[in-house]
């Protein structure tokens, strides 16, 4: 019997979502179903002064106008703790509609409600805000000079400032420094699902349909804000239409929709707009970073600083962790890391996919390509010379590398061999032709909170499997009846994987790269649970072929238990069962990763090549082809992995040269707010991606060693680009995005 785990399975909710049966969080029919409108605030800081409902209210249709004078206050504001923790995971710690300051451009002022979504949009155009308004900062230049060091950083799991060894000293030894400042431009999350939320009280339980990355988190975190028993609110979350981190926290509107529908005694649906994604859901902040590499003139890294300067909210100290993966990459041994805050009227930024590693390796891999060029050095080369088979922080070993292997299989993939590095060395026509490469790196995050799992075989011959986790995207749901299918000895046309709801067992919120580890950790033990609870039924039943038999001489295949490498042996699970009078059999499988990584460092890795054609007069830039080499550790589904590793790629496309928003300093509002003037990447900018896995054992970071793919095909494929364009043009462009006025 093939192992299902390696196969490209066709995703499970494929039909579902192409036919139109798969129902989103806004997509929820219920009876007497009420709509919410939000109103935003239309200045960046100051207070309102007078918020006039009275048109809104005898607007027809209108249930309820909430305001800051009618919404009553929450409970307890949960701490900002990421939600991979399992545990409550607000967005920011703030909460809207208690008090008349307003701290950001967009923050919710008002809910409107009322009996069709029309009516509430509506109705929401009707409240006459004034404001008392007060100069507002958002942007890099205003907020410069008022940084400050923070203790910590992403939710208190990062310190704000880090070092290894004798930075002054590493600068001394070294013959070549390079120092280099890049800028960011701020991103937004455009998943092609906005989030949404529907929500249904009977009597004192609560359920919140939702779109989200973890279910659990959005339980705990509405628990904590409206004073519920956690055990009284349950949250399905069935299909969530996309997410890159912008679902990872809970924001205001699951709150919102269930005190509306408190208010009206009525379900109620709120769904955010597009326009409103923008002001609702954290973003990525804007960033200026500072890197200073200093080597030996033979090519060794002797120092690293790295300085990054953010804006945060008025309440949160929230930067994605830049320094991170830069500073573990390679074995440089004097380094010092830095980050700046400064309170700006904005949200508290959030997770972005790849949040830090993209920007911090767009740094780090273009300081790199410079260095290559200062020192006459082959690019590739210079990485060779610098990675380290331990994490330089901390000494420890990774659980698994690889990393040399990718730059091996990618550089052949590409046909980096033998390129000419003088930039400018190539031209089709008017093209002007570069290539480049970057270094990947990405952590491997482990949940805080066991993770669980329930598989229950029937006598049929079938098996469920449950854990709470929604599928927004990534495959899960497909890879989960992968791996049941091994653990069991049964094909995965007869598992089935459901998921999306509070009331099965308990899984964090899907964030960091961690879903495929730590639900397979969860559902493989699950598993091998009743798989060992069949065979111990097996041979302690007279009636069995196998009784008597050593338990661990026992294995599962084809929807039997036979003897080890004898499959005449032995008899199917529906014969026992049926014997035995079983309908079906369960078990449920914890898995704790609390002891943590036995003394190693848990990373993954990986290598971005990208050729770029310029346009000589115009200033454009078409990325040609794009090829990335992983080692993930164990591949569950090369289909779903590959998807996700190019899905990946084409963003780190996109962020090296569309997508900016900026904040319009005078008015402190976000120059974008559509999909209009906010570009992602189409599959017109998409070029021919090449996507190489390389599997790599690991047998620390979970039980199947899965190290995931969710965020590294973005890390290193902007910086990528960005060599390949100074190739091409003689330019170094050190901001993302690289826009056509940069190369004019
Ligand atoms: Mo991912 S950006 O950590 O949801």
């Amino acid at each position: 019997m093939t192992p299902a785990v390696g196969q490209p399975v066709d995703r499970v909710d494929g039909r579902p979502k192409v036919t139109g049966s798969a129902r989103f969080s806004a997509e929820i029919p219920l009876p007497g179903m009420a709509y919410a409108a939000l109103v935003g605030a239309h200045i960046a800081a100051g207070r309102i002064t007078s918020i006039d409902t009275g048109e809104a209210e005898a607007a027809e249709g209108v249930l309820a106008v909430l305001t800051h004078e009618n919404t009553p206050p929450i409970a307890a504001q949960p701490p900002l703790l990421p939600s991979l923790a399992g545990t409550a995971a607000p967005g920011q710690t703030f909460f809207p509609l208690q008090d008349d300051v307003v701290h950001y451009a967009g923050q919710h002022i008002a809910v409107v409600v009322a009996d069709t979504h029309e009516r509430a949009q509506h109705a929401a155009s009707l409240l006459h805000v004034r404001y008392a308004e007060e100069p507002s900062v958002t942007t890099l230049d205003q907020g410069r000079d008022l940084a400050h060091v923070p203790e910590a950083i992403f939710g208190g799991f990062m310190p704000g400032r880090m070092s290894r060894g004798d930075l002054r000293k590493g600068i001394d030894e070294a013959d070549v420094r390079l120092d280099a400042t890049f800028t960011y431009a701020a991103n937004n999350h455009n998943p092609i699902e906005p989030p949404a939320t529907t929500a249904s009280w009977e009597g004192g339980e609560l359920t919140l349909w939702d779109a989200t990355q973890g279910v659990t988190s959005t339980q705990q975190t509405v628990a904590a804000l409206l004073g519920l028993p956690v055990s009284r609110v349950r949250v399905v979350g069935h299909y969530t239409g996309g997410s890159f981190g912008g679902k990872a926290m809970t924001w205001h509107h699951p709150a919102l929709a269930a005190i509306a529908a408190r208010t009206v005694g009525r379900p109620v649906k709120l769904a955010l707009t597009r326009e409103q994604m923008f002001t609702s859901m954290g973003h990525r902040e804007e960033q200026e970073q500072t890197i200073m590499l200093a080597a030996t003139g033979d090519g060794r890294l002797t120092a690293l600083r790295h300085h990054k300067l953010s804006p945060t909210s008025h309440f949160d100290e929230w930067a994605e962790p830049s320094l991170g993966v830069a500073s573990q990459i390679y074995g440089c041994p004097h380094y010092e890391g830095e980050y700046r805050l400064f309170r700006a009227n904005t949200m508290t930024p959030t997770f972005m996919r790849a949040p830090g590693e993209a920007s911090g390796m767009f740094a780090m891999e273009c300081a790199m390509d410079e260095l290559a060029e200062r020192l006459g050095m082959d690019p590739l080369e210079l990485r060779l010379r610098n990675i380290t088979a331990t994490d330089p922080m901390t000494g420890d070993p990774w659980s698994s590398w690889g990393l040399e292997e990718c730059y091996r299989r990618g550089a052949e993939r590409f046909g980096w061999a033998g390129r000419d590095p003088r930039p400018r060395s190539r031209r089709e026509g008017h093209w002007m032709i570069g290539t480049g490469m970057a270094s990947a790196g990405y952590p491997v995050a482990q949940p805080l909170t066991p993770q669980r799992a329930r598989a229950r075989l029937y006598a049929d011959g079938t098996v469920l499997v449950q854990a709470a986790t929604p599928d927004f995207g990534t495959g899960v749901a497909t890879v989960m009846t992968q791996v049941a299918a091994d653990a069991l000895g049964l094909p995965v046309e007869r598992c089935r994987f459901e998921n999306g709801d509070t009331a099965l067992p308990q899984i964090a919120a899907a964030v960091g790269s961690a879903g495929a580890g730590m639900i397979s950790a969860a559902v493989h033990t699950a598993a091998t649970a009743l798989r060992d609870a069949l065979v111990a039924r097996a041979v302690a039943d007279a009636e069995s072929p196998l009784h008597g038999a050593d338990a661990g001489a026992v294995e599962l295949r084809d929807g039997r238990m036979v003897l080890r490498g004898d499959p005449g042996t032995g008899e199917s699970y529906a014969e026992m069962m049926h014997r035995q009078f079983l309908p079906d059999l369960e078990a449920l499988g914890s898995w704790n990763p609390g002891s943590g990584a036995n003394g190693h460092a848990l990373m993954t890795f990986g290598a971005q090549f990208a050729e770029v054609a310029v346009d000589a007069d115009l200033g454009i830039v078409r990325v040609r082809r794009m090829v990335g080499a992983f080692a993930p550790g164990r591949v569950l589904n090369p289909k779903t992995a590959r998807s996700q590793l190019m899905g990946g790629m084409i963003w780190g496309l996109g962020q090296a040269l569309l997508e900016a928003n900026h904040m319009e300093a005078r008015t402190g509002r976000w120059a974008a707010s559509s999909l209009g003037d906010y570009l992602v990447a189409v599959n017109a900018d998409a070029p021919d991606v090449d996507v190489e896995l390389v599997e790599v054992e690991d047998t620390v970071v979970n039980p199947l060693g899965v190290k995931g793919v969710g965020e590294i095909g973005q890390v290193g494929a902007g910086a990528a680009i960005a060599n390949a364009v100074h190739h091409a043009t003689g330019r170094r462009v050190r901001k993302m995005p690289i826009t056509i006025e940069d190369l004019l």
